[in-house]
Protein backbone atom coordinates (compact mmCIF):
# COMPACT_ATOMS: atom_id res chain seq x y z
CA UNK A 1 0.00 0.00 0.00
CA UNK A 2 1.44 3.36 -1.10
CA UNK A 3 1.84 6.16 1.67
CA UNK A 4 -0.67 8.03 -0.17
CA UNK A 5 -3.29 5.09 -0.25
CA UNK A 6 -3.10 5.12 3.72
CA UNK A 7 -4.40 8.64 4.16
CA UNK A 8 -7.38 7.49 1.59
CA UNK A 9 -9.15 4.42 3.76
CA UNK A 10 -12.10 4.81 5.65
CA UNK A 11 -12.31 4.45 9.40
CA UNK A 12 -13.05 1.18 9.82
CA UNK A 13 -10.32 0.36 6.97
CA UNK A 14 -7.81 2.39 9.17
CA UNK A 15 -8.58 0.65 12.42
CA UNK A 16 -7.93 -2.80 10.50
CA UNK A 17 -4.41 -1.08 9.26
CA UNK A 18 -3.54 0.52 12.93
CA UNK A 19 -4.39 -3.05 14.63
CA UNK A 20 -2.05 -5.03 12.30
CA UNK A 21 0.88 -2.41 12.64
CA UNK A 22 0.25 -2.86 16.42
CA UNK A 23 0.45 -6.64 16.13
CA UNK A 24 3.56 -6.18 13.85
CA UNK A 25 4.91 -3.48 16.49
CA UNK A 26 4.62 -6.00 19.43
CA UNK A 27 5.98 -8.82 17.15
CA UNK A 28 9.57 -6.98 16.67
CA UNK A 29 9.82 -5.74 20.70
CA UNK A 30 9.79 -9.87 21.36
CA UNK A 31 12.63 -10.70 18.60
CA UNK A 32 16.41 -10.15 20.04
CA UNK A 33 18.37 -7.95 19.10
CA UNK A 34 20.55 -9.56 17.47
CA UNK A 35 19.85 -10.04 13.71
CA UNK A 36 20.91 -13.67 13.17
CA UNK A 37 19.24 -14.30 16.58
CA UNK A 38 16.06 -12.98 15.08
CA UNK A 39 15.91 -14.53 11.94
CA UNK A 40 16.61 -18.33 13.82
CA UNK A 41 13.33 -17.09 15.74
CA UNK A 42 11.06 -16.61 13.04
CA UNK A 43 12.06 -19.78 10.94
CA UNK A 44 11.33 -21.79 14.02
CA UNK A 45 8.06 -19.71 14.90
CA UNK A 46 7.29 -19.76 10.98
CA UNK A 47 8.11 -24.06 11.34
CA UNK A 48 5.49 -24.02 14.45
CA UNK A 49 3.02 -22.22 12.49
CA UNK A 50 3.17 -23.76 9.43
CA UNK A 51 2.75 -27.10 11.21
CA UNK A 52 -0.62 -25.66 12.83
CA UNK A 53 -1.79 -24.60 9.51
CA UNK A 54 -1.33 -27.32 7.62
CA UNK A 55 -3.29 -29.52 10.15
CA UNK A 56 -6.01 -27.02 11.62
CA UNK A 57 -7.98 -30.43 12.53
CA UNK A 58 -6.37 -32.20 14.72
CA UNK A 59 -6.50 -30.78 18.16
CA UNK A 60 -3.61 -33.21 19.52
CA UNK A 61 -1.20 -31.33 16.72
CA UNK A 62 -2.48 -27.55 17.61
CA UNK A 63 -1.89 -28.56 21.14
CA UNK A 64 1.62 -29.65 21.00
CA UNK A 65 2.31 -26.82 18.38
CA UNK A 66 1.41 -24.24 21.05
CA UNK A 67 3.08 -25.85 23.84
CA UNK A 68 6.21 -25.62 21.19
CA UNK A 69 5.17 -22.61 20.96
CA UNK A 70 5.29 -21.44 24.23
CA UNK A 71 8.58 -22.97 24.85
CA UNK A 72 10.43 -20.97 22.15
CA UNK A 73 9.17 -17.89 23.87
CA UNK A 74 7.35 -17.56 27.09
CA UNK A 75 6.88 -13.75 27.03
CA UNK A 76 4.96 -14.11 23.90
CA UNK A 77 1.85 -15.12 25.75
CA UNK A 78 -0.12 -11.89 25.59
CA UNK A 79 0.98 -11.86 21.80
CA UNK A 80 0.05 -15.08 21.20
CA UNK A 81 -3.28 -15.39 23.11
CA UNK A 82 -5.58 -12.90 20.85
CA UNK A 83 -4.40 -15.39 17.71
CA UNK A 84 -5.24 -18.72 19.84
CA UNK A 85 -6.06 -19.02 23.19
CA UNK A 86 -4.68 -22.61 24.48
CA UNK A 87 -7.03 -23.25 27.03
CA UNK A 88 -10.07 -23.34 24.41
CA UNK A 89 -11.37 -27.05 24.32
CA UNK A 90 -12.33 -26.86 20.73
CA UNK A 91 -10.77 -24.82 18.95
CA UNK A 92 -12.81 -23.79 15.23
CA UNK A 93 -10.61 -25.03 12.30
CA UNK A 94 -11.47 -21.79 10.08
CA UNK A 95 -10.29 -19.38 12.96
CA UNK A 96 -6.82 -21.65 13.50
CA UNK A 97 -6.35 -21.32 9.33
CA UNK A 98 -7.33 -18.02 9.43
CA UNK A 99 -4.42 -16.98 11.95
CA UNK A 100 -1.80 -19.12 11.12
CA UNK A 101 -1.83 -17.50 7.82
CA UNK A 102 -1.88 -14.20 9.00
CA UNK A 103 0.87 -14.94 11.30
CA UNK A 104 2.85 -16.78 8.40
CA UNK A 105 2.74 -13.43 6.60
CA UNK A 106 3.65 -11.03 9.29
CA UNK A 107 6.62 -12.97 10.65
CA UNK A 108 8.99 -11.98 7.92
CA UNK A 109 8.37 -8.49 8.46
CA UNK A 110 9.26 -8.42 12.19
CA UNK A 111 12.79 -8.27 11.94
CA UNK A 112 12.91 -4.37 11.41
CA UNK A 113 11.08 -1.70 13.60
CA UNK A 114 7.55 -1.14 11.53
CA UNK A 115 7.35 2.16 13.90
CA UNK A 116 10.03 4.48 14.83
CA UNK A 117 9.97 8.30 16.79
CA UNK A 118 11.53 11.09 14.43
CA UNK A 119 14.09 12.82 16.17
CA UNK A 120 14.09 15.85 14.43
CA UNK A 121 10.78 17.60 16.19
CA UNK A 122 9.99 19.00 19.43
CA UNK A 123 6.34 18.45 19.72
CA UNK A 124 3.87 15.49 18.25
CA UNK A 125 5.46 13.11 19.61
CA UNK A 126 5.93 12.41 15.56
CA UNK A 127 6.04 8.91 14.01
CA UNK A 128 7.04 7.43 11.08
CA UNK A 129 5.56 4.17 9.95
CA UNK A 130 8.17 1.70 7.42
CA UNK A 131 7.41 -1.67 6.44
CA UNK A 132 6.99 -4.43 3.95
CA UNK A 133 4.08 -7.20 4.35
CA UNK A 134 3.27 -10.31 2.20
CA UNK A 135 -0.32 -9.58 0.86
CA UNK A 136 -2.21 -12.97 1.27
CA UNK A 137 -4.02 -12.64 -2.20
CA UNK A 138 -0.90 -11.22 -3.98
CA UNK A 139 2.02 -13.04 -2.64
CA UNK A 140 4.29 -9.91 -3.02
CA UNK A 141 5.49 -7.53 -0.63
CA UNK A 142 3.77 -4.66 0.01
CA UNK A 143 5.40 -1.54 1.43
CA UNK A 144 3.39 0.70 3.71
CA UNK A 145 4.87 4.10 4.71
CA UNK A 146 3.10 6.82 6.75
CA UNK A 147 4.40 9.16 9.39
CA UNK A 148 1.52 9.98 12.40
CA UNK A 149 1.41 13.03 14.84
CA UNK A 150 -0.46 13.68 17.48
CA UNK A 151 -1.98 17.36 16.91
CA UNK A 152 -4.63 19.75 16.95
CA UNK A 153 -7.30 20.39 13.89
CA UNK A 154 -5.38 23.74 13.85
CA UNK A 155 -2.33 21.81 11.78
CA UNK A 156 -4.92 20.00 9.72
CA UNK A 157 -6.47 23.30 8.40
CA UNK A 158 -3.07 25.35 8.35
CA UNK A 159 -1.77 22.12 5.61
CA UNK A 160 -5.08 22.72 3.43
CA UNK A 161 -4.69 26.87 3.81
CA UNK A 162 -1.24 26.24 2.33
CA UNK A 163 -2.48 23.71 -0.23
CA UNK A 164 -4.75 26.42 -1.49
CA UNK A 165 -2.00 29.11 -1.76
CA UNK A 166 0.69 26.95 -2.85
CA UNK A 167 -2.57 26.42 -6.08
CA UNK A 168 -2.48 29.60 -6.89
CA UNK A 169 1.27 30.05 -7.66
CA UNK A 170 2.50 29.20 -11.36
CA UNK A 171 3.52 25.63 -11.65
CA UNK A 172 7.22 26.52 -11.46
CA UNK A 173 6.80 28.04 -7.72
CA UNK A 174 4.40 25.33 -6.58
CA UNK A 175 5.27 23.75 -3.07
CA UNK A 176 3.49 20.46 -2.03
CA UNK A 177 1.89 19.71 0.99
CA UNK A 178 2.15 16.05 2.41
CA UNK A 179 -1.71 14.62 1.63
CA UNK A 180 -3.15 13.74 5.29
CA UNK A 181 -5.90 12.42 6.87
CA UNK A 182 -7.27 13.78 10.56
CA UNK A 183 -8.83 11.73 13.54
CA UNK A 184 -10.53 14.27 16.17
CA UNK A 185 -10.86 11.70 19.33
CA UNK A 186 -12.83 14.10 21.32
CA UNK A 187 -14.94 15.49 18.94
CA UNK A 188 -14.91 11.48 17.28
CA UNK A 189 -14.94 12.62 13.34
CA UNK A 190 -12.53 11.24 10.77
CA UNK A 191 -11.69 13.59 7.86
CA UNK A 192 -10.17 10.83 5.08
CA UNK A 193 -7.16 12.53 2.74
CA UNK A 194 -9.87 13.84 0.19
CA UNK A 195 -11.70 15.71 2.75
CA UNK A 196 -14.61 13.25 3.54
CA UNK A 197 -15.84 13.57 6.70
CA UNK A 198 -17.14 10.28 8.57
CA UNK A 199 -18.46 10.32 12.41
CA UNK A 200 -16.25 7.22 13.77
CA UNK A 201 -18.09 7.41 17.07
CA UNK A 202 -18.24 3.62 16.38
CA UNK A 203 -14.26 3.37 16.11
CA UNK A 204 -12.74 6.32 17.89
CA UNK A 205 -11.94 4.66 21.06
CA UNK A 206 -10.74 1.87 19.82
CA UNK A 207 -8.45 3.77 16.94
CA UNK A 208 -7.03 6.16 19.97
CA UNK A 209 -5.81 2.79 21.69
CA UNK A 210 -4.07 1.43 18.83
CA UNK A 211 -2.55 5.00 18.24
CA UNK A 212 -1.15 5.32 21.68
CA UNK A 213 -0.34 1.84 21.87
CA UNK A 214 1.87 2.74 18.84
CA UNK A 215 3.04 5.50 19.95
CA UNK A 216 4.34 3.57 22.96
CA UNK A 217 5.95 0.80 20.70
CA UNK A 218 8.26 3.97 18.96
CA UNK A 219 9.82 4.32 22.17
CA UNK A 220 8.54 7.55 22.68
CA UNK A 221 9.15 8.54 26.42
CA UNK A 222 6.49 11.85 25.34
CA UNK A 223 2.84 11.25 26.30
CA UNK A 224 1.00 12.99 23.56
CA UNK A 225 -0.67 16.04 24.88
CA UNK A 226 -3.49 16.11 22.24
CA UNK A 227 -6.54 14.47 21.81
CA UNK A 228 -5.77 14.07 17.45
CA UNK A 229 -3.80 12.69 14.95
CA UNK A 230 -3.02 13.53 12.00
CA UNK A 231 -1.83 10.66 9.49
CA UNK A 232 0.36 11.70 6.71
CA UNK A 233 1.68 10.15 3.53
CA UNK A 234 5.69 10.08 4.01
CA UNK A 235 7.53 12.08 2.10
CA UNK A 236 10.47 10.53 0.34
CA UNK A 237 13.08 12.91 1.02
CA UNK A 238 14.87 14.47 3.62
CA UNK A 239 14.82 18.09 5.84
CA UNK A 240 16.33 20.88 4.47
CA UNK A 241 18.45 20.00 6.87
CA UNK A 242 20.01 17.05 5.86
CA UNK A 243 19.38 17.71 2.53
CA UNK A 244 22.07 20.42 2.36
CA UNK A 245 24.62 17.74 4.00
CA UNK A 246 24.14 15.27 1.07
CA UNK A 247 21.79 15.24 -1.76
CA UNK A 248 21.95 18.87 -2.66
CA UNK A 249 25.27 18.04 -3.95
CA UNK A 250 23.91 16.04 -6.74
CA UNK A 251 21.77 19.32 -8.49
CA UNK A 252 23.12 20.60 -10.93
CA UNK A 253 22.13 24.50 -11.54
CA UNK A 254 19.03 24.87 -13.13
CA UNK A 255 17.87 22.31 -10.18
CA UNK A 256 19.63 24.53 -7.34
CA UNK A 257 17.65 27.75 -8.70
CA UNK A 258 14.50 25.61 -8.72
CA UNK A 259 14.69 24.97 -5.09
CA UNK A 260 15.77 28.61 -4.09
CA UNK A 261 12.96 29.94 -6.10
CA UNK A 262 10.48 27.32 -4.32
CA UNK A 263 11.89 28.96 -0.93
CA UNK A 264 11.17 32.27 -2.33
CA UNK A 265 7.76 31.34 -2.87
CA UNK A 266 7.25 29.63 0.33
CA UNK A 267 8.40 32.53 2.41
CA UNK A 268 5.92 34.75 1.05
CA UNK A 269 3.14 32.12 2.49
CA UNK A 270 4.88 32.09 5.70
CA UNK A 271 4.73 35.58 5.76
CA UNK A 272 1.07 35.95 4.53
CA UNK A 273 -0.02 33.54 6.96
CA UNK A 274 2.47 34.44 9.91
CA UNK A 275 4.08 31.14 10.08
CA UNK A 276 7.06 32.06 12.06
CA UNK A 277 8.76 28.64 12.60
CA UNK A 278 10.14 27.94 9.37
CA UNK A 279 12.73 29.81 7.58
CA UNK A 280 11.89 33.46 8.69
CA UNK A 281 11.19 33.82 13.10
CA UNK A 282 9.76 36.75 14.31
CA UNK A 283 10.70 38.97 16.96
CA UNK A 284 8.23 38.93 19.94
CA UNK A 285 7.02 42.09 20.55
CA UNK A 286 6.23 42.38 16.16
CA UNK A 287 8.78 45.88 15.73
CA UNK A 288 11.12 43.51 13.78
CA UNK A 289 12.23 40.52 12.45
CA UNK A 290 14.58 38.43 14.37
CA UNK A 291 17.63 38.45 12.51
CA UNK A 292 19.66 36.77 15.06
CA UNK A 293 16.77 33.88 15.13
CA UNK A 294 17.46 31.00 13.24
CA UNK A 295 15.77 29.17 10.71
CA UNK A 296 13.46 25.85 11.63
CA UNK A 297 15.07 23.09 8.36
CA UNK A 298 13.30 20.86 10.26
CA UNK A 299 10.43 22.18 8.87
CA UNK A 300 10.30 21.49 5.30
CA UNK A 301 11.43 18.89 3.57
CA UNK A 302 13.18 17.98 0.02
CA UNK A 303 12.36 15.25 -2.58
CA UNK A 304 15.20 15.06 -4.76
CA UNK A 305 14.95 15.24 -8.46
CA UNK A 306 14.50 11.93 -10.36
CA UNK A 307 16.69 12.56 -13.49
CA UNK A 308 18.66 15.45 -14.59
CA UNK A 309 16.07 17.19 -16.01
CA UNK A 310 13.56 17.09 -13.57
CA UNK A 311 13.19 19.39 -10.85
CA UNK A 312 13.29 18.99 -6.96
CA UNK A 313 10.41 19.24 -4.52
CA UNK A 314 9.55 21.13 -1.89
CA UNK A 315 7.35 20.19 0.80
CA UNK A 316 5.84 22.47 3.68
CA UNK A 317 5.29 20.43 6.45
CA UNK A 318 4.36 21.59 10.49
CA UNK A 319 2.31 23.86 9.22
CA UNK A 320 0.66 25.92 12.42
CA UNK A 321 -0.57 29.31 11.79
CA UNK A 322 -3.97 29.45 13.76
CA UNK A 323 -2.09 29.22 17.26
CA UNK A 324 -1.33 32.86 17.62
CA UNK A 325 -3.78 35.01 19.44
CA UNK A 326 -2.27 38.10 19.27
CA UNK A 327 -2.03 37.65 15.37
CA UNK A 328 -5.48 39.82 14.32
CA UNK A 329 -4.08 42.49 16.69
CA UNK A 330 -0.73 42.83 16.33
CA UNK A 331 0.76 41.11 13.32
CA UNK A 332 -1.81 42.83 10.55
CA UNK A 333 0.21 46.35 10.90
CA UNK A 334 3.28 44.88 11.48
CA UNK A 335 2.99 42.90 7.67
CA UNK A 336 1.74 46.13 5.91
CA UNK A 337 4.39 48.08 6.47
CA UNK A 338 6.99 45.53 6.21
CA UNK A 339 5.52 44.51 2.45
CA UNK A 340 5.52 48.24 1.84
CA UNK A 341 9.16 48.70 1.47
CA UNK A 342 10.16 49.30 -2.26
CA UNK A 343 12.62 46.67 -2.23
CA UNK A 344 10.73 43.50 -0.54
CA UNK A 345 12.09 40.43 -2.69
CA UNK A 346 15.74 41.25 -1.55
CA UNK A 347 14.65 42.34 1.84
CA UNK A 348 12.71 38.81 2.09
CA UNK A 349 15.54 37.28 0.87
CA UNK A 350 18.26 38.91 2.99
CA UNK A 351 16.42 37.35 6.34
CA UNK A 352 15.93 34.03 4.88
CA UNK A 353 19.34 33.81 4.05
CA UNK A 354 20.75 35.04 7.50
CA UNK A 355 17.92 33.16 9.83
CA UNK A 356 18.93 29.67 7.24
CA UNK A 357 23.22 30.18 7.87
CA UNK A 358 22.45 31.48 11.80
CA UNK A 359 20.48 27.46 11.79
CA UNK A 360 23.50 25.98 10.41
CA UNK A 361 26.12 26.95 13.53
CA UNK A 362 27.09 24.22 15.84
CA UNK A 363 24.48 26.25 18.25
CA UNK A 364 21.39 25.14 16.15
CA UNK A 365 18.79 22.67 17.28
CA UNK A 366 19.43 20.38 14.61
CA UNK A 367 22.84 19.75 16.03
CA UNK A 368 21.96 19.07 19.61
CA UNK A 369 23.01 15.03 20.90
CA UNK A 370 25.59 15.20 18.39
CA UNK A 371 29.35 14.10 19.47
CA UNK A 372 31.98 16.63 18.45
CA UNK A 373 33.53 15.03 15.41
CA UNK A 374 30.05 14.61 14.48
CA UNK A 375 29.64 18.30 14.58
CA UNK A 376 32.56 18.92 12.71
CA UNK A 377 31.93 16.51 9.36
CA UNK A 378 28.17 18.06 9.19
CA UNK A 379 29.81 21.25 8.92
CA UNK A 380 32.63 20.25 6.62
CA UNK A 381 29.52 18.83 4.30
CA UNK A 382 27.57 21.56 4.24
CA UNK A 383 30.24 23.62 2.98
CA UNK A 384 29.02 23.67 -0.77
CA UNK A 385 25.52 24.66 0.29
CA UNK A 386 26.79 27.89 2.24
CA UNK A 387 28.90 28.25 -0.36
CA UNK A 388 26.01 28.91 -2.66
CA UNK A 389 24.04 30.77 -0.12
CA UNK A 390 26.58 33.63 -0.63
CA UNK A 391 26.26 33.18 -4.23
CA UNK A 392 23.19 31.57 -6.36
CA UNK A 393 20.34 31.43 -3.54
CA UNK A 394 19.33 35.00 -3.11
CA UNK A 395 18.84 36.04 -6.72
CA UNK A 396 16.40 32.70 -7.11
CA UNK A 397 14.99 32.79 -3.88
CA UNK A 398 13.85 36.80 -5.20
CA UNK A 399 12.95 35.13 -8.48
CA UNK A 400 10.63 33.02 -6.38
CA UNK A 401 8.93 35.59 -4.45
CA UNK A 402 8.28 38.00 -7.32
CA UNK A 403 6.89 35.54 -9.92
CA UNK A 404 4.87 34.86 -6.85
CA UNK A 405 3.62 37.87 -6.24
CA UNK A 406 2.63 38.98 -9.50
CA UNK A 407 0.40 35.82 -9.40
CA UNK A 408 -1.29 36.44 -5.84
CA UNK A 409 -3.15 39.63 -7.22
CA UNK A 410 -6.00 38.04 -8.77
CA UNK A 411 -9.04 39.65 -7.32
CA UNK A 412 -10.77 36.06 -6.43
CA UNK A 413 -7.81 35.11 -4.94
CA UNK A 414 -9.46 34.91 -1.02
CA UNK A 415 -12.46 32.87 -2.67
CA UNK A 416 -10.05 29.95 -3.05
CA UNK A 417 -9.76 30.09 0.63
CA UNK A 418 -13.50 29.84 1.44
CA UNK A 419 -14.63 26.62 1.27
CA UNK A 420 -11.64 25.13 4.11
CA UNK A 421 -13.62 24.32 7.17
CA UNK A 422 -11.71 26.72 9.64
CA UNK A 423 -13.11 29.00 12.43
CA UNK A 424 -15.02 32.33 11.63
CA UNK A 425 -12.20 34.43 13.59
CA UNK A 426 -9.51 32.05 11.32
CA UNK A 427 -11.70 32.88 8.17
CA UNK A 428 -10.64 36.62 9.01
CA UNK A 429 -8.08 36.20 9.72
CA UNK A 430 -6.81 34.57 6.06
CA UNK A 431 -8.70 37.17 4.26
CA UNK A 432 -7.58 40.42 6.25
CA UNK A 433 -4.17 39.36 5.42
CA UNK A 434 -4.70 38.94 1.91
CA UNK A 435 -6.63 42.07 1.61
CA UNK A 436 -3.73 43.61 3.21
CA UNK A 437 -1.09 42.00 0.33
CA UNK A 438 -3.15 42.53 -2.47
CA UNK A 439 -3.84 46.70 -1.28
CA UNK A 440 -0.12 47.28 -0.67
CA UNK A 441 0.99 45.51 -4.09
CA UNK A 442 -1.85 47.82 -6.19
CA UNK A 443 -0.66 50.93 -4.43
CA UNK A 444 2.57 49.97 -5.25
CA UNK A 445 1.26 49.25 -9.19
CA UNK A 446 -0.38 52.28 -9.42
CA UNK A 447 3.27 54.01 -8.61
N1 LIG B 1 5.20 13.64 6.11
C1 LIG B 1 6.44 13.40 6.55
N2 LIG B 1 7.27 12.60 5.87
C2 LIG B 1 8.53 12.32 6.32
N3 LIG B 1 9.04 12.82 7.45
C3 LIG B 1 8.27 13.65 8.19
C4 LIG B 1 6.94 13.98 7.78
N4 LIG B 1 6.40 14.80 8.73
C5 LIG B 1 7.36 14.96 9.67
N5 LIG B 1 8.48 14.28 9.35
C6 LIG B 1 9.73 14.24 10.13
O1 LIG B 1 9.39 14.39 11.50
C7 LIG B 1 9.99 15.58 12.02
C8 LIG B 1 9.06 16.20 13.05
O2 LIG B 1 7.82 16.53 12.45
P1 LIG B 1 7.13 17.94 12.71
O3 LIG B 1 5.79 17.92 12.07
O4 LIG B 1 8.05 19.04 12.29
O5 LIG B 1 6.96 17.87 14.30
P2 LIG B 1 7.31 18.93 15.45
O6 LIG B 1 6.06 19.76 15.62
O7 LIG B 1 7.63 18.08 16.61
O8 LIG B 1 8.47 19.77 14.99
C9 LIG B 1 10.28 16.44 10.80
O9 LIG B 1 11.35 17.35 11.02
C10 LIG B 1 10.65 15.39 9.77
O10 LIG B 1 12.00 14.97 9.97
MG1 LIG C 1 8.78 20.70 13.26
Amino acid sequence: MSASQIVLLDNKQLLNWSNDLCRLGYLHTLMPEDAAETAKKITSLEGIWSAIHENPASQQNVKTQMNALYQLDSRAHSFYSPYFDPHQRTISKDLIKERSAQFLQEASSSSLAPITKTKRGFNGPTCIVNYSKKDSSQSRYWTHTAVFKWTSKEEKLSGEVYRKFSASLPKSVQFQVPKSSFIDFDEKIYVNGNGILENCSKNSAELREAFHFLTQLSTSTKTPDTNAILLSEKIPGSILFDFARGPYQNLNIAQKQRLFSLIGALSLGDLIFRQSDRLIPFDASFTDFSVKGAANLGNLMIVPPKNESDFPLLYAIDNDIFDHEDMKTDYPEFFSSFISDDNISKKISDLILKCVINALQPSSFLFRKMKEEEIHQVITDLQPFLVDLETLAGENIQAGIEESIKHLQNPKLNEDFLNIPVSRKQSEMIQQQILIFQRIFKNKENG
